[in-house]
């Protein structure tokens, strides 16, 4: 089952602090464990009241996935009602102090129970490496849409290239849902690397995947010889502009990696690595899938037609909150059209 979103780093609505959230930081206290025994709907409840007076975002959420999670579950509807007003042993009521008491530092619930949901996959998540957000299932159906009618009545098999794969999200999502393809995933960050191997050996999909620690700023000469001739080139690149950064949610600025977020003063320093990497990965047919900021589509499509041969925006998908988030790019056939002044 999927899980509801946990903090105001993954809600959805306009603008860039409604993407990425704002709000001031407050320092932790130490909350002591209950003198007598309580249950865990007493536990819940009593941490859902600590994480509102302490102003963590989602306070009921959050004390209902760390309860959850102790009491073996992955939500907490889904935990038998009488466990829920049966005593909690000792060790429980430990474990649900420690963790939440590191919700109420701040740190993102997904680090606490160090896992999260993505489509229909469940992956280990470590800080700092960033944890997925619900958009991203938009973009990963976009390819598997995609990818999936390139090969209806098609042998042989398809490929994908991903640029900064963080915990494995998009990529182990895509050889779930397409057993014909193989990918190739990338990250400039050590952990995020280690963190894909581990997740794609829990879904049992190493085989097809092979991850390398690379740059692709500056890197581009390994990126090249690693793949070539790929049907997708997906990424969710880190695409915030500098600026934004400060503004950040605390669970954001103190707990994931910064690297995963700055694109840059526009936001597009990554982007446009890709882009210039685009054509000579790429199959004929292949496309390049972006998930980017709603500010992002027309400078992209500008850039693109300026500065890339071969390589056309083609489609721009908005999320289900109307913002146009995904960026979808083809490789031409030839540079013909860039020649032609009409
Ligand atoms: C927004 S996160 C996306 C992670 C994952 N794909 C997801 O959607 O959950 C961006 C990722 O790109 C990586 N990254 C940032 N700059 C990079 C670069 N120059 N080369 C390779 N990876 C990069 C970051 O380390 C981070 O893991």
């Amino acid at each position: 089952m999927w899980r509801k979103p946990v903090c105001t780093v993954i809600r959805r609505s306009r603008g860039f602090k409604d993407i990425w959230g704002s709000c001031a930081v407050h320092p932790c206290s130490t909350e002591a464990l209950p003198a007598s025994r309580i249950t865990a709907r007493q536990a819940a409840d009593l941490w859902k009241r600590h994480f509102e007076a302490n102003r963590v975002t989602e306070p009921d959420l959050s004390s209902y996935y760390i309860i959850a999670h102790v009491l073996g579950a992955k939500t907490i509807e889904r935990v038998e009602p009488e466990r829920l007003s049966e005593f909690l042993t000792q060790e429980e009521t430990e474990k649900i102090w420690t963790l939440c008491k590191r919700r109420l530092c701040r740190m993102p619930v997904q680090y606490v129970i160090e896992e999260w949901d993505f489509r229909d996959l469940t992956l280990k998540m470590k800080p700092p490496v960033f944890i997925p957000r619900p958009e991203t299932e938009e973009l990963v159906e976009l390819v598997v849409r995609d990818l999936q009618r390139k090969n209806d009545g098609r042998r042989g098999s398809l490929t994908c290239l991903e640029v900064g794969c963080g915990s494995g999200a998009i990529s182990l999502s895509l050889l779930k849902s397409i057993p014909q393809l193989t990918a190739v995933a990338l990250d400039q960050s050590l952990d995020a690397v280690e963190l894909t191997k581990e997740n794609a050996s829990r879904l049992g999909v190493q085989d097809r995947l092979k991850v390398y620690h690379a740059d692709v700023t500056k890197d581009a000469d390994t990126v090249l010889k690693v793949c070539s001739n790929v049907s997708a080139f997906v990424s969710n690149p880190p695409y915030l502009f500098s600026d934004d950064l400060s503004s950040l949610e605390p669970e954001i600025w103190r707990f994931e990696d910064h690297a995963a977020l700055d694109g840059g003063k526009d936001g597009m320093k990554v982007i446009q690595k890709i882009l210039t990497l685009a054509p000579h990965i790429l199959a004929d047919d292949g496309r390049v899938y972006l998930e980017v900021e709603p500010r992002h589509p027309g400078p992209l499509r500008q850039w693109a037609e300026a500065n890339v041969e071969r390589l056309d925006l083609v489609a721009t998908h908005h999320d289900i909150n109307n913002r146009p988030r995904f960026c979808i790019l083809q490789k031409g056939k030839s540079n013909d059209h860039k020649l032609d002044p009409g």
